[in-house]
């Protein structure tokens, strides 16, 4: 009887990504998303790479009624994904109670759950926002988090001491929070990607709709910060390969390999790439000109970090495989997958 795994936000795009890896493992699959910023057509190319068709409902974690109602319905789940949050760094300056709301009561209703219906096994995702601007480089787990950036910034890192301090009340609660860095590409078969609504925040996804013609040229927020062009530093991990560190966290789990309750992980590649570094990337692995202008800062961004990958690479035995220019390469293919182009 093949295991059962519920994967919160599995119609969005890091976790549409990990539902296929999750199958690929032999793992049963069931998803719960409120389709805000994703579309259950995901579920149709989930079996198509797959062949396999996730359970899947529609409703708000928020609601604990309906996500009590779920668990008395789906008895037998043996681990939980949640990815299911708004993420939005700017959206979430505008509107802080939308972003305190969604990702704090999700979590929390999540995490009665799980007591109620004996469910303890949990892997969270998170984001190396919660170390702001480090002071060292790179980031390893043990680097102090600093004071958010951003409401979303807050809520991972609220969510992070939410989960932690639950399960040091209710030590049959075992938890992994996942640090991601900058998660970008798509899946090589060009099925499932990232497809954000309206203008994309994020750069990967900017330069892929730009590059497609549908924005016009790329804006560099700022080219005066203490790196190598004076572009900003991230460390820019592919979706597939964080996908699988999901899969590894929960056999973890599963096989009681944690060596405490709560445990905290980087997900990244070690290596820092510049927003210039990017532009040129994708020029080299696609052969696309990409059109851009430098701008002033963006605010809320740190000037550069990229991780310390060596816990995660020695405990979970788990590295980040893909090239830049491939995951680049990857983006495009499923924008023009996504556009017919
Ligand atoms: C990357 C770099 C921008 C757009 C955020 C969250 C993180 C995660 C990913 C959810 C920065 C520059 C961007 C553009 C640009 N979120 N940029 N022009 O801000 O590092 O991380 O998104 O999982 O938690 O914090 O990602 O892709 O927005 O920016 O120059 O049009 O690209 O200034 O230096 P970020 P990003």
């Amino acid at each position: 009887m093949a295991q059962k795994i519920l994967v919160n936000g599995g119609t969005g795009y890091i976790g549409s990504h990990t539902v296929v890896e999750l199958i690929n493992e032999g793992f049963e699959t069931f998803i719960i998303d409120n389709l805000s910023n994703s579309s259950a057509d995901v579920i149709e190319q989930i079996e198509k790479i797959t062949g396999t068709k996730p359970g899947f409902e529609v409703f708000d974690l928020t609601d604990l009624h309906k996500l009590g109602l779920f668990f008395e319905e789906n008895p037998g789940i043996d681990a939980i994904i949640h990815f299911a949050a708004s993420k939005a760094v700017g959206e979430s300056v505008e509107k802080p109670l939308l972003y305190y709301r969604n990702n704090l009561v999700s979590l929390m209703n999540l995490i009665e759950c799980q007591l109620k219906f004996d469910v303890p096994n949990i892997v969270f995702s998170s984001s190396c926002t919660v170390y702001g601007q480090p002071d060292k480089l790179p980031v390893t787990e043990t680097t102090p988090r600093k004071d958010a950036e951003s409401p979303y910034a807050n809520t991972k890192r609220m969510n992070e001491d939410i989960l932690k301090d639950s399960i040091h009340a209710y030590p049959q609660l075992k938890g992994i929070a996942l640090r991601y860095f900058n998660p970008i590409g798509a899946h090589p078969s060009a099925l499932i990607g990232e497809l954000p609504l309206g203008v994309p925040q994020n750069l990967v996804p900017f330069i892929t709709q730009a590059a497609a013609g549908l924005r016009g040229e790329l804006k560099v927020f700022g080219d005066d910060y203490n790196t190598s062009d004076g572009s900003a530093v991230r460390d820019y991990i592919n979706v597939v390969d964080l996908a699988k560190a999901h899969v590894v966290a929960i056999n973890r789990l599963l096989n009681k390999k944690n060596k405490e309750n709560f445990e905290v992980f980087n997900l990244g590649t070690g290596n820092g790439y510049s927003v210039l570094e990017i532009v040129k990337g994708f020029e080299k692995a696609t052969g696309v000109k990409l059109n851009y202008k430098i701008v002033d800062r963006r605010a809320g961004d740190i000037e550069k970090i990229w991780a310390d990958t060596t816990y995660a690479n020695e405990e979970l035995g788990w590295k980040a495989e893909t090239g830049l220019e491939e995951t680049l390469l990857s983006a495009w293919n499923w924008e023009k997958k996504v556009r017919g182009i």
